[in-house]
This record gives structure tokens, sequence and C-alpha cells, in this order.
């Protein structure tokens, strides 16, 4: 099943309509002591940072001259947004809404807001970040929501987009890569709060999300280290999922 180095990149099952931005002509393994989570990268750090780059420049360009308010959604943002702040050089203020929904799969649950906007947003300049778009239910509900507080206008800006994947009428104005329908993780994504760390954004092997006590399948070193961490994090906010 996994990918061969140096295997021409082919997609993994079904059409899709490739709009695919950087689609890596080789599918390129993970680094070794990711192998047993993580099926292939989708997305490299380089094509990332190149990326990133292109999208700031776009938004410096719109948004020249006026009084931007960057809105992220928690938690996914945060490596993405970190990367795209340090390349904006305009003039802006950021805030954040904290949104979890219940259940820690890979599908969509009930949302809840964790933290609030605190900025004054009316008649300002709304540009609202996240890392997905996935089937649009998050996003609405926060547009639905900055609406009105009455921005003069506001615009979308997402790190990756599943657009076989959306059933609400929603779509961004800035997009880093449109992906086919993998549940992916890294750079600021999660599968049950994990790999939000990975500086890459690569395809969970099914195995793991499958099987939701997934901790046999790793490596005994790691095995005992999230033992570790499961047991101190007893009692805590364990179930929710953090965007
Ligand atoms: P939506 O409400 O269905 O558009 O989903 C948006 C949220 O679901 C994102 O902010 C992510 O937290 C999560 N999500 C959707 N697809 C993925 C994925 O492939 N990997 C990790 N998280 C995802
Ligand atoms: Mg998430």
């Amino acid at each position: 099943m996994g990918a061969r180095r140096g295997a021409h990149f082919k997609l993994p099952t079904g059409r899709f309509p490739l709009k695919f931005r950087d689609m890596p002509e080789r599918i390129q393994k993970p680094p070794r002591h990711w192998r047993r989570e993580i099926d292939f990268i989708l997305i490299s750090r380089e094509q990332l940072a190149r990326r990133v780059r292109a999208l700031a420049r776009q938004i410096e360009k719109d948004f020249a001259g006026r009084d931007l308010v960057i809105v992220a959604l928690l938690n996914g943002t945060v490596v993405f947004l970190a990367d795209l702040l340090r390349r904006l050089s305009l003039p802006l203020r950021l805030d954040f809404i904290g949104v979890s929904s219940y259940g820690g799969g890979t599908e969509p649950a009930e949302l809840v807001f964790t933290k609030e906007l605190r900025l004054d947003v009316s008649g300002r300049d709304v540009l609202v970040v996240d890392d997905i778009l996935d089937t649009g239910k998050t996003l609405s509900q926060i547009m639905v929501k900055l609406r009105k507080l009455r921005p003069r206008r506001m615009k979308i800006c997402v790190l990756l987009d599943k657009p076989s994947r959306r059933t609400e009428p929603v779509s961004a104005h800035y997009i880093g890569f449109k992906i086919p329908n993998h549940f992916v993780v890294g750079y600021g994504l999660d599968y049950a709060e994990r790999y939000r760390n990975l500086p890459f954004v690569g395809v969970l092997r099914p195995e793991m999300f499958k099987n939701p006590d997934f901790i046999p399948l790793l490596s005994r070193k790691k095995r005992r280290l999230l033992q570790g961490v499961k047991t101190t994090m007893e009692g805590g906010a364990k179930d929710l999922n953090h965007g």
C-alpha cells in the first residue's frame, strides 16, 4: 500500500477535478520516524513555504491602505498563520475565534465556541483565516457570526480546500492548495489533536483512524511516550477536538 520512492504521483481513488497547484510530481515518503503513521507527504515544507509567500503577496496587494483585522480560527491555523503573518508587511491587527467540535474523529460534529472575538471589526476589512475548508460548516457559521458585527468587507483565506466534500455554499478567496479527498495532518492540522507539529502536510494511514485505539500501531518507544501523555491528561477536556 505504501508509496514507493520515485513512483509517479497517482491519485489513489476516484476522479478529482485537478486544480492542485504545485502538485508534487513524485510521491514523497515521510521521514522514517513518521512512516508507521503517515502514508505519504502530500505537500512538502518547500511547497508550503512557496505558496505562503505567494498568498502573502496577493493579500498585501488587496489590503494595501486598509484597516485590516485578521481573524484566525484556533487551533488548526497556528502554524500556517505564523508563517503567513511573518510574510505580511502591512499594518494589521490580529484576533482569534476558538472553535471546537465534539468527537476526535474525521467527521465534523457540533461546533462549540471556546474563544470569542475581542477586537472591534465594524467598518473594518476582515480576513478570516482557517486551516482547511472541508464541508464548509465551520466557515459558514463563522461568517454568519461575523457578518452581524458589520465589517466593511470579509474575505476568507484557507491553506487547504477540499471542494469535493462541500455541503455548504461557502468558498475561499485565497486558497493555498486544492486537495483531493484525503484526511490530511500536519502543518497545524490534527487527527485527535495529534500531528499538528509535522512540518509538511501528510496523508494519515487509513489504519490510524479506522482503529481509534491506534497506540498499538506505534513503535514501543512512542507507545510508552503517548501512554504517559494519556495518563497525565486524564480529567482534562480530552474529548474536545480543537479546530
Ligand atoms: P468543515 O466545517 O467541514 O469545513 O471543516 C473544517 C474543520 O474540520 C477544519 O478547520 C479542520 O479542523 C477539520 N478538518 C477537515 N478536514 C480535515 C483534514 O483532512 N484533516 C484535519 N482536519 C480536518
Ligand atoms: Mg481539527
